[in-house]
């Protein structure tokens, strides 16, 4: 399998960061985002997301004051937590809405996408020199105090550039500027980049539109012209924020995608026409080469959309980063374990974070099922370094009327079986909070390791039939007897990522149920006598 390219790193070493978004607001005072660092502690993570806005620290036009940027750092580093800082600027959600007062108001300057008929949408053109200028010189100045304030402890590990960019309004900017580059021949390059590539959806879509060597955008691409140039214009934009801001500081840095929904959906109404939506993303990775990464913010709860995602984002040139993910809902919860076994996702992390604490500062009793899952994956940190891409990582997942789930192991096969609690306790309601779901990773032959909740595990050692029949009691599903352990251990990974024993399992513990887990045991190693 592929090798895993890890973007994030604290000192030198691969970092794997779970945690939450605070909520939009939370980034502009030390008080605000209180909260949501407590939320990130409570799910037992190691990273908050949390935004700056170009208005908060560029009040006036070369004014900068990055206090704000300060005290969250301060307040990471009491929590011992790292940062991403999310730079709210040109586009948010597909607007303009961060953008400071002083752009605002000199619509002239700082040109808007025009409507179809003129209109001025709430979002700045990417075809304007001056819209491009100002943030990166904000961005840059934003790189340049991190450097200053935190080259050395390194608290955040990462920029999200702009949020969710694209238009919202308007299928592309109808301006005279962009009207220009509309008509104007379809860059070479891109041209060369889709024969190289020979495939992919933006390759199709210049196939089907007659696939000419050259032309202007609807000349190239036909109906498609305008989504695809305004993926070019945007993407060549934020790389140019990114090279600049590398240039200052050399942090990773992502875009992160509000994604479509359907394959009917209409840009620039139903999502930001020219976000790195999957049918252009190969154009931003075309045109971003300074950017690590382009990441999905996936809120889609069923598993066919779900899994859809994860496939378009987890490329050899794009590793999966979920930067957001339905923390309200109750979704994702099962799914995230399939993001990281099955897509390598390099990190994971729930909006609204504060959400998941009451106001006592406890789990909400809605996102218990959420936080503990981001507990798990927290749990088992240093195997997801080292074992991802090696096919050694396995989800459980419990798919609606799943009974079990098979898992095809080195020497053994997994019986995965759901409502994973010993005998003893009363039988689970089957409702969605009692799926089953988790990690099961081989470590060697014989040692596993598992996280989650609602499941056991029965080891069936792979053996020639006739043997098997001769141990017809090791494939009973109620006594296993004969299953043979060295040792069942629940335990946690220290700070070097040893394995350290809390409890040892045996007697009745072992032989009358199968390894189960729950989220408040920690992590569960099995070991296996041979
Ligand atoms: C996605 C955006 O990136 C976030 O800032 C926030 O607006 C959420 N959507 C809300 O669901």
């Amino acid at each position: 399998m592929a090798n895993v390219k890890r973007v994030f790193t604290v000192n030198g070493e691969p970092f794997f960061p779970v945690g939450g978004q605070s909520m939009n607001q939370a980034g502009q005072s030390a008080s605000e985002a209180e909260a949501a660092f407590k939320a990130v502690k409570l799910l037992h993570g190691n990273t908050l997301e949390i935004p700056v806005y170009w208005e908060q620290v560029e009040p006036e036009e070369g004014r900068f004051d990055f206090s704000i940027v300060d005290a969250l750092l301060a307040s990471a580093r009491r929590y011992g937590m790292k940062l991403v800082l999310l730079w709210f600027a040109t586009w948010k959600n597909g607007n303009m809405d961060y953008t400071p007062t002083w752009v605002k108001t000199s619509p002239q300057r700082f040109r808007r996408v025009a409507s179809p008929t003129g209109r001025a949408v709430w979002v700045l053109s990417s075809h304007c020199r001056a819209n491009t200028e100002a943030d990166q010189r904000a961005f840059t100045a934003l790189c340049a105090h991190l450097k200053a304030v935190d080259s050395t402890e390194r608290t955040v590990i990462a920029l999200q550039i702009e949020n969710e960019p694209g238009i919202l309004g308007s299928d592309r900017d109808y301006g005279p500027e962009a009207q220009a580059t509309f008509e104007s021949p379809v860059p070479d390059e891109l041209v060369s980049k889709m024969k190289a590539a020979g495939k992919g959806p933006v390759f199709e879509v210049w196939q089907e539109a007659g696939g000419k060597e050259g032309g202007s955008w609807p000349e190239l691409f036909g109906w498609a012209g305008g989504e695809l140039m305004t993926a070019w214009s945007i993407a060549t934009t934020i790389d140019g924020l990114a090279e600049a801001g590398k240039a200052v500081y050399g942090l990773p840095m992502y875009i992160n995608v509000w994604l479509a929904r359907h394959a009917w959906a209409m840009a620039g109404e139903d999502y930001p026409s020219g976000g790195a939506v999957p049918k252009v993303l190969d154009i931003y990775k075309w045109f971003t080469p300074h950017v690590d990464l382009i990441a999905p913010d996936i809120y889609l709860p069923d598993n066919k959309g779900y899994e859809s995602m994860c496939r378009a984002y987890a490329r050899d040139d794009n590793p999966l980063f979920v930067p957001e993910s339905g923390g309200r809902a109750a979704s994702n919860a099962w799914l995230m374990f399939r993001a990281i076994a099955d897509y390598n996702a390099i990190g994971y992390h729930g909006f609204g974070v504060e959400w998941y604490m009451a106001e006592d500062g406890s789990v909400r009793p809605e996102a218990q099922m959420v936080v503990d899952s981001f507990r798990c994956v927290s749990a088992v940190i240093p195997l997801l370094l080292k074992y991802q891409g090696t096919g050694k990582i396995h989800a459980v997942v419990q798919e609606e009327n799943m009974e079990s789930q098979e898992l095809d192991l080195d020497g053994y096969v997994g019986q995965v079986q759901f409502d994973g609690r010993p005998r003893w306790f009363p039988p689970a309601g089957d409702t969605a909070e009692r799926r089953g779901r988790g990690l099961v990773i081989q470590a060697s032959q014989h040692e596993f390791y598992l996280v989650g909740s609602h499941y056991q595990l029965v080891l069936h050692p792979k053996l020639p039939p006739h043997v098997a029949r001769d141990m017809s009691l090791v494939r009973d599903p109620l006594l296993r007897r004969s299953s043979q352990y060295l040792s069942v251990d629940e335990g946690h990974f220290d700070e070097k990522g040893e394995f350290v024993v809390d409890h040892q399992r045996n007697g009745d513990e072992i032989r009358f149920a199968a390894p189960w887990v729950e989220p408040d045991i920690g992590v569960l190693r099995v070991v296996m006598c041979d």
